[in-house]
């Protein structure tokens, strides 16, 4: 029998990761609510989706306003019918030292990468407490673990949205829930991101390579949806930097005030007229892949890894009994020839 196509929410799905993540849903056939705030960007997402085998519902909402969240969620279900997973991936930040950045600005990346994530998180729930089922995944960092400089505001938030994730997870396992939460940590990616969220640094800002292009987050994310991990990670760097910092947080401290600064600026300036979408959405589209194509691995084997643990773990026993029968027949050619 044909399995029912899934109904899959995904927020920040007019660019960057969001995007990746759509196309890789549409190609299961799945029927999927693209939700952000710029048209642009949301109608050619739209339209790949169809072209790659999906339906699409591509609703213009900002995340930071709680009811429209809501009504969109409403309108989803009256559309597309019951969600079965729930995608929060929209994000703004500000690439500045905290002396230079406003109140005003704290709180709107706050209210769009926090709060907007609580309230994907509570339009969800509503719906999936009623049937007891369905599953939620943030979008989050190796910034969740690990705060880095000139970027204080997304650090902040991404912390949020660990604590806030980790609250719920209880919660629900205390209710005998079967709703599923994870969380799933990214390393640097190729997104647009770099090109539209709001800067004061005198250079173009950029992803801290080793960077990765969006499809592989977009991998993790879908496994990460079918799954029941608490937790994914994708890329080596972000396990690097999550188990360095718990083993090592001073050294890291003192890493990123050295290197920090640097590894997040390019060479060329930032050019005067360059628009940023932290309140408004910038008009046009910007597509699912930043300026990094050249530099961006399309390929995680660390990804690989973690999500075929199994076989990780027999090819791991298998090369071990190899070598213990290797070193054992050494031994006793040996002890023959002594
Ligand atoms: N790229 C990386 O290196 C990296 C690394 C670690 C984690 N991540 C995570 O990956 C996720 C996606 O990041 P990305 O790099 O793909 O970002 P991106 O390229 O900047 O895309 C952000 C998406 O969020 C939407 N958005 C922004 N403000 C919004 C608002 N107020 N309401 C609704 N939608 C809004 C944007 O569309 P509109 O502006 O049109 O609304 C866009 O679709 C984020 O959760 C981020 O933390 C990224």
């Amino acid at each position: 029998m044909k399995k029912k196509p899934e109904v899959v929410v995904i927020t920040g799905a007019s660019a960057g990761v969001g995007r990746a993540t759509a196309h890789r849903f549409a190609r299961d056939g799945a029927r999927i609510a693209l939700l952000a705030r710029g048209s642009d960007g949301l109608d050619v997402a739209a339209e790949e989706v169809r072209k790659l085998g999906g339906e699409a519902l591509a609703i213009a909402v900002d995340v930071a306003d709680a009811d429209a969240v809501e009504a969109a969620a409403e309108r989803i279900e009256q559309e597309l019918g019951p969600i079965d997973i729930w995608i929060n991936d929209a994000m703004a930040t500000i690439f500045a030292p905290v002396h230079e950045i406003s109140a005003a600005e704290f709180r709107r990346a706050t209210e769009v990468t926090y709060l907007g994530t609580v309230h994907g998180t509570m339009a969800a729930l509503k719906r999936m407490r009623a049937r007891d089922r369905g599953t939620i995944v943030q979008v989050g960092s190796a910034l969740a673990y690990r705060a880095i400089p000139l970027q204080a505001p997304y650090c902040g938030a991404k912390f949020a949205i660990r604590g806030f994730t980790d609250a719920l997870r209880v919660e629900l396992m205390h209710e005998k829930s079967r709703i599923h939460v994870t969380m799933v940590q990214l390393s640097a990616f190729n997104t647009p991101q770099f090109q539209w969220g709001r800067t004061k640094l005198p250079r173009r800002p950029q992803p801290v390579p080793p960077v990765f292009q969006p499809e592989v987050a977009a991998r993790g994310i879908h496994w990460a949806a079918h799954h029941r991990r608490r937790e994914l990670r994708v890329g080596f760097p972000a396990v690097k930097a999550i188990v360095g910092n718990k083993l090592f947080p001073r050294l890291a401290d003192r890493d990123l005030a050295k290197l920090g600064y640097e590894g997040q600026m390019g060479g060329q300036p930032v050019p005067e007229d360059r628009p940023d979408n932290l309140f408004e959405p910038v008009i046009a589209d910007y597509g699912t892949h930043g300026r990094f194509d050249a530099r961006s691995r399309a390929y995680s084997l660390q990804l690989w890894a973690t999500t075929h643990r199994s076989l990780v773990l027999a090819g791991a026993l298998a090369a071990g009994a190899l070598l213990w029968a290797a070193s054992r027949g050494t031994r006793t050619a040996a002890r023959r020839l002594g």
